[in-house]
């Protein structure tokens, strides 16, 4: 019997190598969904593509590498990524290489490359700067289209390698602390993104001083639980996030410090009484509590009760009065009765929110809640959350409202979405918008509130401090 052997296509003979090469004007589309952290990695993605030639660009149908960010947090963030990728790819003439990065590609990796053959590369939040080497490895330097899968977890590795991050505007996101082990029960985030680990404080500051040195005004401390920081100090002496916010502050040229995102049980004093001692640190605190039932609380694993939320809230109002309480609430986790929804409600009357994010509970694959009794009909999530979310927009509102009349002082960050605005963020994290000069980007003025919605500020500029 003769054995019929199929010749081998010659792109697959030769391993793809590993080293992209650097081709001048090419370009890179990079659609980040979800957080903040999302968003920082984005940014140092470009920052690792940049020496292999690779441009940014807002057009994804120019583009030759397009990438999805993705998150896995809610059943919705998977299905607009499915719906994207082919959306990106029918437009664009270019055959572009497809890559889904983001927790996303982290937790079903292998059912995106099933679902999405169109998809060329996956990878997780923890590899993403080894992206030239998986985009050599699809074999792009040769117009060749290999799969490439890689999902490794190597914690904290990544900073090592990346390059300096560049600066695109005055105000910088900067990662403190990756991953979380709260285990939150309806989280992913544990399982995505990995146990909770700190960067040295070495390496934050550096990254913070090289973010001054190219004239940056303001940072954004990031993690998913940043006040349970404990990075090593010089002399391998932990750090908590009072401390490091301290040594930031005494960074020449950095004149604003906010940070995100936090969790109640580990609300220390030392940070509490920083919002009244450090100038620097913006009035404005993110501290999520996802519901006001203790009931609920408990089968969420939060470890605090709602008192316990009160109680922090009202620490934090004594250290610095003006303080601007933002959360995060799920509604129809599993078991909610309408007494514990009540118990939210409550909760939020009582708290007086300036901004909230507020979401119908999703069951995520592999989580606990998933797993749980009495899972709560869309239809009351839907109604539940249509209940809060107006009491938190009338917050908001009237929160937003309270600046009119009032000069503030607003760091400008860009221009405004309107042709002759620019737009900015006051201390307390709202939009501002006003007619002005572009050259002003980056300073801090004085803005007159002259106009409120729930959402943003509108201003007319009454000093300019640097001309
Ligand atoms: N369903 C709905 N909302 C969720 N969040 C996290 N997991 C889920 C889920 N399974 C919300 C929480 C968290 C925010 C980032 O997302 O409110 O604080
Ligand atoms: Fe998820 Fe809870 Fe960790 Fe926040 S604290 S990332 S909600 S597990």
């Amino acid at each position: 019997m003769k054995i019929q052997i199929t010749p081998t296509p010659e792109h697959a003979k030769t391993p793809a190598p590993r080293t992209l090469k650097k081709v001048a004007g090419r370009r890179v589309f990079i659609k980040s969904y979800g957080c903040q952290m999302n968003v920082y990695d984005a940014e140092r993605m470009q920052d690792v593509l940049a020496p292999y030639g690779f441009s940014k660009t807002d057009d994804a149908t120019t583009a030759d590498l397009i990438i999805l960010n993705t998150c896995h947090i809610r059943e919705k963030a998977d299905e607009k990524v499915f719906s994207d990728v082919g959306r990106f790819t029918k437009r664009n003439k270019k055959n572009p290489l497809i890559a889904v990065g983001g927790c996303m590609g982290q937790a079903m990796g292998r059912r995106v490359m099933q679902r999405a053959p169109s998809v060329n590369i996956v990878f997780g939040p923890q590899t993403y700067h080894r992206l030239p080497e998986f985009i050599a490895r699809s074999g792009f330097d040769e117009g060749i289209r290999k799969r490439v899968l890689d999902t490794d977890f190597p914690a904290l590795e990544k900073f090592d390698a990346l390059p300096k991050q560049g600066l695109r505007g005055p105000s910088a996101f900067v990662t403190i602390q990756e991953g979380c082990d709260k285990f939150c029960t309806y989280c992913v985030v544990p399982y995505t993104r990995g146990v909770e680990l700190s960067r040295p404080v070495a390496d934050v500051l550096a990254e913070v001083q090289h973010l001054a040195a190219q004239g940056a005004k303001e940072v954004c401390l990031l993690g998913q639980n940043v006040n349970a920081y404990h990075g090593m100090g010089e002399h391998g002496e932990e750090w908590n996030l009072a401390r490091l916010v301290r040594a930031v502050a005494k960074i020449d040229g950095i004149d604003f410090i906010r940070f995100t995102t936090s969790h109640p049980s580990e609300l220390d004093n030392e940070l509490i009484n920083l919002f009244a001692e450090e100038q620097k640190l913006m009035p404005y605190f993110h501290l999520p509590v996802q519901s006001g039932s203790d009931r609920i609380l408990v089968a969420m694993n939060r470890t605090h009760t709602a008192n316990d939320y009160l109680n922090a809230i009202d620490l934090l109002r004594m250290a610095r009065p003006d303080i601007a309480i933002s959360g995060d609430f799920i509604v129809g986790f599993p078991g909610e009765t309408e007494e514990d929804f009540e118990a939210t409600l409550q909760l939020v009357r009582d708290v007086k929110y300036a901004s909230a994010y507020s979401f119908m509970y999703s069951p995520r694959p592999n989580t606990p809640a998933a797993e749980m009794q009495d899972q709560v009909p869309l239809a009351i999530k839907q109604e539940r959350l249509a209940r809060l979310q107006a009491l938190l927009t009338a917050q908001q509102t009237a929160f937003n409202a309270s600046f009119v009349g009032k000069t503030i002082s607003v760091l400008i960050e860009g221009k405004g979405r309107e042709e002759g605005q620019i737009r900015g963020r006051s201390p307390h994290n709202v939009a501002v918008n006003m007619v002005g000069n572009q050259r002003l980007i980056g300073q801090q003025i004085r803005v007159n509130i002259t106009h409120a919605t729930a959402s943003s500020l509108f201003g007319e500029i009454e000093l300019e401090e640097a001309a």
